[in-house]
């Protein structure tokens, strides 16, 4: 049996066959295991000769299967890593890495700048009631903004916010002054699409609230936050307008981008960039709509479009650009 066991061996030549190998003479039901068991049918001079010859022979086999085992593990091995192996100077895979948005990029650097300045950042819906954006914020009636051709509406008492001035609002009752907060996001009009339109748009709400509050203190802040962002160069014009909400309003214009004033054809020669942002006191009216006492609190508040200004930084001339997701226009920046 030694013999024979010990040629069978020599024919093996993987893992999975030296384990039948294995329980064939060393298992419960092995050949070895068997002649052990059938020892009851010797005589007692026999056994233990015969007990010794069969542990001799285990012993063999498992020296011998094991010695097999490492051997056949490191072919194995070694077949594997010639196989895979890995030419370190090929050209690697090209990883495309993503970046910011042009828009978010603004929107960060805008928030910056309002953190820097002492501003608190605040979050507001896009989903709105009309309450909040138009009501609470002494929009009459009949105004026109308010035209189901020009407003986003869910149900007659909810909308998609047509302005971030609504967070006006939700601060002015959720705090108590003085405060001075900035919130941006998404805003939505019903606008067709051209080269500076989009039904879906960003601004930049800020809304500053204490006691003695002047309109000297809007245009400072105001004056700060565009040299901040665009340059000490660049000067402010405050031209009158009307909101609802607020009291005196004013249009804000910033020196041209691209010729810091002096006049060139991105501004048609006038030295502005128009309409940036618009600004006023917070009317009485909201003050009260809010159950701020305008004898003691007064305040300013401003919106900016976030899309106009990352259009006039970045000399974007149609809109659409930022939300198409064009990757050749987005690796740009
Ligand atoms: N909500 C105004 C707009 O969308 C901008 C604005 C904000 C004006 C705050 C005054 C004060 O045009």
């Amino acid at each position: 049996l030694r013999n024979a066991a010990i040629a069978e061996l020599k024919n093996i030549s993987n893992l999975s066959s030296l384990e039948e190998y294995r329980v064939k003479y060393l298992g419960k039901k092995g050949e070895l295991t068997k002649i052990l068991r059938g020892m009851g049918g010797l005589s007692k001079e026999e056994r233990p000769i015969v007990g010794k010859l069969v542990n001799e022979v285990r012993e063999e086999l498992e020296t011998r299967i094991e010695t097999m085992k490492t051997e056949l593990n490191n072919k194995a091995k070694n077949k594997k890593l010639k196989e895979e192996k890995i030419d370190v100077t090929l050209p690697g895979n090209k990883v495309n890495f993503g970046h910011r948005h042009p828009l978010m990029k603004v929107l960060e650097e805008l928030e910056d700048v309002f953190l820097k300045m002492g501003f608190e950042i605040v979050e507001g819906p896009e989903v709105e009631t009309v309450y909040n954006n138009f009501d609470a914020l002494n929009s009459p009636d009949n105004h026109p903004s308010r035209d189901k051709s020009d407003t986003f509406y869910i149900t007659e008492d909810i909308l998609l916010r047509t302005h971030t001035s609504p967070v006006q609002i939700r601060t002015m009752k959720e705090k108590n002054p003085p405060f001075k907060i900035v919130s941006a996001g998404r805003t939505f009009r019903f606008d067709d699409v051209d080269d500076t339109h989009s039904p879906m748009f960003h601004q930049l709400e800020g809304l500053v609230i204490d006691k003695n509050i002047t309109m000297a203190n809007l245009k400072h802040t105001i004056d700060m936050f565009i040299k901040e962002l665009f340059g000490e160069e660049m000067k402010t014009r405050f031209r009158p307008h009307y909101f609802p909400f607020t009291e005196p309003s004013a249009e804000v214009d910033v020196s041209c981008l691209s010729c810091k004033g002096e006049g060139c054809p991105d501004c048609h020669g006038t030295g502005w960039s128009m309409e940036l942002l618009g600004c006023g006191m917070v009317h009485p009216e909201v003050l009260k709509n809010c159950g701020l006492d305008p004898d003691e609190y007064s305040g300013f508040a401003f919106g900016l479009g976030v899309d106009r200004i990352a259009m006039v930084k970045y000399g974007i001339n149609n809109i659409r650009l930022l939300f198409e997701n064009d990757m050749r226009f987005l690796n740009q920046f």
